[in-house]
């Protein structure tokens, strides 16, 4: 029997406040609201070759359980966790136990801003942190991630 697998599946997971894009700053964050930064992000996907699902919760202990789950499950992630990066070492241990490639992921030019944004949890953890290029951002996370996941 011949059985292929495919290693392609990337799950891009938003955190708290995101799903608020459109209402926010537009000069950091641009006009796009979330619905329509997923189907853009999904073109992108489908572009590359991977199969991408998509999640989002305002609630940080049901972000940290998707991330368990996320244990062999998928083969990366792209992560833009909004407020939490500056100081959720919860989110941080779980997808240090999910243990998939993951890329940073910001709308914004975090070392623009204020000073409380510019360290992340992911620090160290992550691919590849990429801030400031807005929903392009997202293009680049799933290239490296093609790259980074063994074909
Ligand atoms: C953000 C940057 C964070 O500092 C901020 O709290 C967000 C969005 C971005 O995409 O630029 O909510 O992650």
């Amino acid at each position: 029997m011949n059985v292929t697998t495919t290693h392609n599946r990337v799950e891009v997971m938003h955190g708290v406040n995101l799903d608020m894009l459109g209402k926010r700053p537009a000069e950091h964050y641009g006009n796009l609201g979330l619905d329509e930064l997923v189907t853009r992000v999904r073109r992108y996907a489908h572009e590359l070759d991977l199969e991408v699902r998509f999640y989002h919760t305002n609630h940080e202990g049901e972000f940290v359980e998707h991330l368990h789950r996320l244990r062999g499950l998928t083969d990366g992630a792209v992560l833009n966790l909004g407020a939490w990066t500056h100081y959720s070492w919860a989110i941080r241990d779980a997808l240090e136990i999910a243990a998939v490639p993951a890329v940073e992921v910001h709308l914004s030019d975090l070392s623009a801003r204020e000073e409380w944004r510019q360290r992340s949890v992911l620090e160290g953890l992550v691919v590849e942190s990429i801030s400031g290029k807005g929903p392009d951002g997202y293009r680049e996370a799933l290239t490296l991630l093609k790259r980074e996941i063994p074909g």
